[in-house]
């Protein structure tokens, strides 16, 4: 993939925790990353290896202790909250392993409502039409206007998926995304995920501790996580 371009990328990213009673918890060392337009990364490690928190480094969501994060031109670790919020907003999609679904809300207003902080009020049609759209392609149209207590973890998932889709991001993490899930679902969830890497062209990061994870090599990269370091 070495003629691909590169869409983010760490250099030395370190990221120290501080508990409250003042104990130190090195959570991520060295780490040196590059993730390539339409690339699928699979970061396998053991609960504790410092997965979520290498996720929410180059998600944005987490500023590394040392080291540098690029997003094109970006240098994500040195931008103003603000800056970062709009990049995360924009050009980024998550799905996380408990779907974070706003319960009082329906599918449809779930998957609005991150671009009803941002955009006019005339383009909400577009957008509507575009929910559909995706909606349609998860196969879960006929929950356009369920509640989440409603729905299957599968159900769940497959909104929290379309959710990360709709601003067509340019990258998705996805945590642990078939954490709950029983071997079906697990294995349709991976599915989905390799077709909107096809059909949208995000690249896709994956973490998870599921080593039997099943994905297409042709355009999966696999690594490691241990104690904080790829290895
Ligand atoms: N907010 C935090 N404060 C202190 N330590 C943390 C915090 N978040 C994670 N850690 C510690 O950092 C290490 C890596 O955690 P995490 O990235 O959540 O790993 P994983 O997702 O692989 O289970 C663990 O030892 C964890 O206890
Ligand atoms: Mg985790």
């Amino acid at each position: 993939m070495s003629n691909e371009r590169i869409i983010l990328e760490t250099r030395g990213a370190r990221k120290e925790y501080i508990s409250s009673y003042n104990q130190k918890c090195l959570a991520l060392d060295r780490v040196n990353l590059k993730i390539y337009a339409n690339e699928i990364l699979c970061i396998i490690g053991e609960s504790g290896s410092g997965k979520s928190t290498l996720l929410n480094v180059l998600g944005g969501l987490t500023r590394p202790s040392n080291g540098e994060v690029f997003f094109f031109d970006h240098r994500l670790h040195e931008l103003k909250d603000e800056e970062l919020a709009r990049i995360r907003n924009q050009n980024f999609g998550f799905i996380f392993q408990f779907h974070n679904l706003l319960p009082e809300f329906t599918v449809l207003e779930n998957l609005l409502m991150p671009l009803m902080l941002t955009k006019d009020k005339k383009c909400f049609g577009s957008i509507t039409e575009k929910a559909r759209v995706l909606l349609r392609k998860l196969g879960i149209i006929e929950k356009i206007n369920n509640f989440p207590k409603e729905l299957s973890g599968g159900e769940s998932q497959r909104v929290a998926i379309a959710r990360a889709l709709i601003n067509e991001p340019d990258i998705i993490f996805a945590d642990e995304p078939t954490g709950n899930l029983d071997a079906k679902n697990r294995e349709r969830i991976y599915d989905i995920l390799e077709e909107v890497n096809e059909n949208f062209s995000s690249s896709i990061v994956i973490v998870t501790h599921d080593k039997d994870i099943k994905l297409k090599d042709y355009k999966t990269k696999t690594i490691c996580l241990k104690d904080g370091q790829v290895i």
